[in-house]
């Protein structure tokens, strides 16, 4: 093993350093702890890059120097300021978040992550952007670039698609944070991975000899650093059509049976379900076909899949009409006490 840094317990340090002299230090946003000017700077640079940014950005501050200013503006005038930077959301945001500011905290910036992305337009990582430029605190960014510097640091090839995942990474961002000196380092750090992703980490051909990760970079040591981040496209959506048998007697009592493990709501209670209105016919007695009755379809959303779900009533005479099935005629008096799924509960209560 070669003599230098070797572990990711390196990166903060090695990230401080570099960006001393190789980040960018003369963006207008920066040098300045003030939340104002670099709230401004973060949300305009969401969706706009720098190039623009340094064009809008100073004569927005002209025009509304402090929070109080821009509070007390008229939200015409924003948006007007706004003109051509798109996502106009976003102009929205910062007019009512600086009114909440002075409502909610009399003018003065909350100084922590947690506080900040109370107010509108804050995600959790221009929140920590926010708080570690301007109060030092020890929080993780990550956004899109940030994703991609750490990925590839880290050799994280889990789907990010995936929720776990994704906060799974978080999870390493926040250890991989400095630990000394923060008024300092979290500033430098945090301004340091937006620069590596900007200028260094592209998304193809990284330049990865001259990156001050490269001695603890998993993905250039693999040689693939391309094959960092892993993003599945937003797993496809699927669509089904069911049909839901609500059965019920003339007391009221309907008949549920406990869905079958593996498969859709696995092991609760649920009505009859029927891949077509066929199907659904075919498992009742002839006498009760003819009085059934179509509910309005809607759709449930499961994590992969669209359910498109359509209920039928039938009037049953009570008994053991489907033997063999783990079922039976529950009174509206039980309901609550059953694992129902939810579109279920939904359709009985109605
Ligand atoms: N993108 C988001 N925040 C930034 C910053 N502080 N400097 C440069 N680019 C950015
Ligand atoms: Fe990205 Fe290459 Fe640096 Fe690794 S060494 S962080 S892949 S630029």
């Amino acid at each position: 093993m070669s003599p230098g840094a070797r572990s990711t317990a390196d990166v903060a340090g090695l990230v401080v350093r570099w960006q001393r002299t190789h980040g960018r230090n003369q963006l207008p946003w920066q040098n300045t702890r003030g939340p104002y000017r670099v709230w401004l700077s973060e949300i305009m640079l969401q969706q706009t890059q720098v190039s623009v940014v340094l064009d809008y950005y100073p004569r927005f501050l002209a025009r509304f120097p402090d929070v109080r200013a821009l509070a007390e503006a008229d939200l015409d005038d924003v948006l007007a300021l706004w003109s051509g930077l798109g996502y106009y959301s976003r102009a929205r945001n910062l007019h009512r978040g600086a009114q909440e500011i002075v409502a909610r905290f009399g003018g003065a910036f909350p100084p922590t992550a947690e506080a900040l992305q109370t107010l509108p337009g804050i995600g959790r990582s221009t929140a920590a952007a926010i708080a570690s430029f301007c109060f030092g605190e020890r929080v993780a960014i990550l956004d899109g670039n940030v994703k991609r510097v750490l990925t590839r640091t880290l050799g994280f090839g889990d789907d990010l698609a995936v929720a776990a995942n994704e906060r799974a990474l978080w999870a390493k961002a926040e250890e991989l944070l400095p630990r000394d000196d923060l008024a300092e380092a979290m500033p430098r750090y945090t301004q340091g991975l937006m620069d590596i992703g900007a200028t260094v980490c592209l998304p193809r051909n990284p330049s990865c000899l001259i990156c001050p990760l490269q001695t603890v970079c998993v993905a250039t040591r693999e040689g693939r650093p391309e094959a960092y981040p892993v993003k599945s496209r937003k797993l496809k959506r699927s669509a089904q059509s069911l049909w839901l048998l609500r059965a019920h007697t003339a007391d009221g009592s309907v008949w549920l049976q406990k869905r079958p493990t593996p498969g859709v709501w696995a092991g609760l209670y649920c009505l009859p379900l029927f891949d077509s209105r066929e199907a659904l016919e075919d498992a009742l007695p002839p006498k009760a076909r003819r009085g059934l009755r179509d509910a309005e379809p809607f759709v449930h959303m499961l994590t992969h899949k669209d359910l498109h779900l359509h209920p039928v009533e039938a009037a049953l005479p009570a008994g053991d009409w489907r033997a063999g099935q783990e079922g039976g005629w529950f009174s509206p008096a039980q309901w609550p006490q059953l694992g129902l799924p939810a579109p279920v509960r939904r359709l009985l209560s109605a």
